[in-house]
């Protein structure tokens, strides 16, 4: 159970696959966890999951892209609980597979949630975490910031983004003992991950159970990122002993990352 000096927790995109993995775990980590994420029915069913295993929770519809939004959260966090320990910004959306049929809106889309979300959402939080002298930030990149393919283009291009973002944002956070460190999961059976596989399938003319299989024997590990793996490196993150790193790119990817 939380005590009333808990950690606090905010998490983006916090309703389904990763972000919800990282509620879960910083619930357990005996975290004040906020579940915020623009599906507000998923978002609310993560909270109630937390609350059911007698944790402390609460959920908010936020879409990562409204400054007012962000700045109305944040607000409201600071005058319930004074604090915000860690953020994950870990909201993102995938786009078009095929480059040829990217509509002026994809970019408005990718760039929007992967980058500019992550940043407005990110300033804030920092801003108090600067007061505080303390805090974790922990963005969700991928691989697809760092290797070059022909497809999934307008999503590579935020991820890489992201990656920009989160080593200028650590420099600026060092002098106040903030760390901010990007995760790049490898594949991970998500439904963004299920419909990015589909529209990569299609795109082939194959099967998604097909190109599932082709995946998974490119990755070095052969073996797909579970949520737990990348909870593994949440709570190390989180913790005292992940005090001095700072800047860094993570991969939990079997080794694909390496091999960009
Ligand atoms: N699954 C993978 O294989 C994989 C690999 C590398 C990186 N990632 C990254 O991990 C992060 C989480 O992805 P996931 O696989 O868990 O996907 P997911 O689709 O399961 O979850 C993403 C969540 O973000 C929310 N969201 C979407 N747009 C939003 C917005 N505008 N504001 C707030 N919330 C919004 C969705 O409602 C959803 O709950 C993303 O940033 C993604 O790019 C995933």
């Amino acid at each position: 159970m939380a005590t009333a000096d808990a950690s606090v927790a905010l998490i983006t995109g916090g309703g389904s696959g990763i972000g919800r993995g990282f509620a879960l775990e910083m619930a357990k980590l005996n975290h004040i966890v906020i579940v915020s994420d623009v599906n507000e029915d998923s978002a609310e069913s993560v909270a109630e999951e937390i609350r059911a295993g007698s944790g402390t929770a609460l959920s908010r519809q936020f879409d990562v892209r409204d400054s007012a939004a962000a700045a109305a959260l944040v607000d409201e966090l600071l005058a319930r609980y004074g604090r915000i320990d860690a953020l994950f910004a870990n909201a993102g959306v995938v786009g078009p597979a095929d480059f040829w049929s990217i509509e002026p809106s994809d970019w408005d889309a990718l760039l929007g949630i992967n980058v500019k979300g992550v940043a407005l959402i990110s300033q804030l939080v920092a801003e108090q975490m600067k007061r505080q002298r303390r805090g974790r930030i922990i963005i969700t990149a991928s691989y697809n910031g760092v290797r070059v393919a022909e497809h999934v283009i307008p999503y590579r291009v935020s991820k890489a983004g992201v990656l920009m973002f989160s080593k200028c944002l650590a420099l600026v956070m060092a002098p106040y003992g903030v760390t901010v460190n990007a995760i790049c999961p490898g594949v991970t059976p998500t439904p963004l991950q299920l419909e990015y596989a589909e529209a990569l399938a299609e795109t082939r003319g194959i099967t998604l159970d097909e190109y599932l299989k082709e995946r998974r024997s490119r990755i070095p590990m052969g073996e797909m990122t579970t949520i737990e793996d990348l909870n593994a490196l949440a709570r190390f993150l989180v913790s005292d002993e992940a005090r001095i790193i700072t800047g860094q790119a993570i991969a939990v990817d079997g080794g694909v990352m390496a091999s960009s």
